[in-house]
Order: structure tokens, then C-alpha cells, then sequence
């Protein structure tokens, strides 16, 4: 599905990858992991081109991504691409000023204009999944750490994408929010999505995985 080929990535002097190759696989869960600063927020930024890479190519076929494409035509692509994966943030990154239903109905309506009421019934199924259903009016400044979480992960899913990337799900929460949120990303996984996920917990990342990736 998702396919690294030969990337490369440096900011300044520094380089951060080079020569990476990297299969996310249809129905799988990819975990990477490493120590802090070893690049593993921008590997997960580069596969949804929220980074762009400086060698190699980043396809989800059809889209082909090399590096070195002129901005336009990079942004381009970059926005085919984006629009079929879903992202939660190292730290949710919900949007303050709307409550739940609205969080996770924005993409939908705005980007693939999805009709209001069936954006929300949508939504409430997801909710549901991330059992959130009974916090649809609820605004972001008043949920936990693990009810934010669940929300993101709603909010990523909305937008129906072929796969999921998840940076430090768990990291910022206490034990009993973790497993809320762990048993999330459970579920998503025996339905058969396709998930990378960066994590500093070996035991989550091993129970999780089926590939797992070393950032060195
Ligand atoms: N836009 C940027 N400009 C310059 N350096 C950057 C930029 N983004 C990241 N870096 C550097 O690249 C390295 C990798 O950063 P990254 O955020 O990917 O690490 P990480 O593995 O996710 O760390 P953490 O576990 O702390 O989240 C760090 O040294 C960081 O300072
Ligand atoms: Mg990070």
C-alpha cells in the first residue's frame, strides 16, 4: 500500500534518513519506535507528506511522490495523498472552539462535502467505536487526556482513510486512560485497518505489531 523507497531526509547538516525503505502493508499495524529525536514523528510526517523528503519517492499507488517535484506539483499530489490517510497527533490537537460532533464532522463536510446529517451519523457510529457516543457536546478544554485521545482517533477515522498513523497515542496519559485507548486501537486492528504506529512503550508496541521498526 504505502511504499518508502530510498528516502532521504536532512535538516541542515543533519541528516535523519537515508536510504530508508519502509512497506506499510494493507491490514497490518507498523510500529515504530526509538529513542526521542530519532526522527520518528517526521518518518510519520514524511509518509503523509505533512514533510517533504529530499531522495527517494513516497507512492500510494496511483500517487507517486519523488523528491524534488516543483511546489505545485508537489502540493498536489501531497493533497491526494493526505486526503487517504488520517492522522492523531502527538498530542490530539483538536479544535478548541468546536465540541465533539463538530471535531469529528469538520473534514467530512468541509473537504469531501459530505451532507450535515450524515456526516453526524457518521460521526456518532465512530464515537460509538471509541466510546465517546455520550460526549457529542462536550468541548475538547473539558475531556481527559484518554477521552481527547479517543476523540482524535474518531476525528481521524471520519474522513474514511486507508490508513492510520498514530504518534505517541498513549504517551501523555495515566494507566487507566491508556488502556481506554489501547483497546481503540485493538479493535481498529482485529477489523482489519492498517495502522503505523510510533510509541516509547515496548510493551504496547509489542503487543501491537506486526512489523516493528528501530529508529537507530
Ligand atoms: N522542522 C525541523 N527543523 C529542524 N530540525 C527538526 C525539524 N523537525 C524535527 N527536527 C529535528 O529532527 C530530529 C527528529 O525529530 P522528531 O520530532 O522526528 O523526533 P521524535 O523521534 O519524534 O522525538 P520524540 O520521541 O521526542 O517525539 C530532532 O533532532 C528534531 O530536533
Ligand atoms: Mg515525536
Amino acid at each position: 500500500m504505502i511504499e518508502l523507497r530510498g528516502l532521504g531526509k536532512r535538516f541542515g547538516e543533519r541528516v535523519l534518513f537515508e536510504g530508508l525503505d519502509l512497506d506499510l502493508v494493507p491490514g497490518r499495524t507498523t510500529v515504530i519506535m526509538g529513542r526521542s529525536g530519532s526522527g520518528k514523528s517526521t518518518l510519520l510526517r514524511m509518509i503523509n507528506q505533512l514533510e517533504r523528503h529530499d531522495a527517494g519517492v513516497v507512492r500510494l499507488s496511483p500517487i507517486e511522490i519523488p523528491a524534488g517535484l516543483p511546489h505545485a506539483e508537489w502540493s498536489r499530489r501531497a493533497t491526494a495523498l493526505r486526503r487517504r490517510t488520517g492522522m492523531v497527533f502527538q498530542g490530539y490537537q483538536l479544535f478548541g472552539h468546536l465540541n465533539v460532533l463538530d471535531n469529528v464532522t469538520l473534514a467530512p463536510r468541509i473537504v469531501q462535502r459530505v451532507p450535515r446529517a450524515a456526516a453526524e451519523q457518521q460521526a456518532r457510529s465512530l464515537l460509538e467505536l471509541v466510546g465517546m457516543a455520550q460526549a457529542v457536546t462536550r468541548f475538547p478544554a473539558r475531556l481527559s487526556g484518554g477521552e481527547a485521545q479517543r476523540v482524535a482517533i474518531a476525528r481521524a477515522l471520519a474522513t474514511q482513510p486507508e490508513v492510520l498513523l498514530l504518534d505517541e497515542p498513549t504517551s501523555a496519559l495515566d494507566p487507566g486512560s491508556t488502556a481506554d485507548v489501547v483497546r481503540v486501537i485493538g479493535d481498529l486492528k482485529a477489523r482489519g485497518f492498517t495502522l503505523a504506529m510510533v510509541t516509547h512503550d515496548p510493551v504496547l508496541g509489542h503487543q501491537l505489531a506486526d512489523e516493528l521498526i528501530e529508529l537507530d
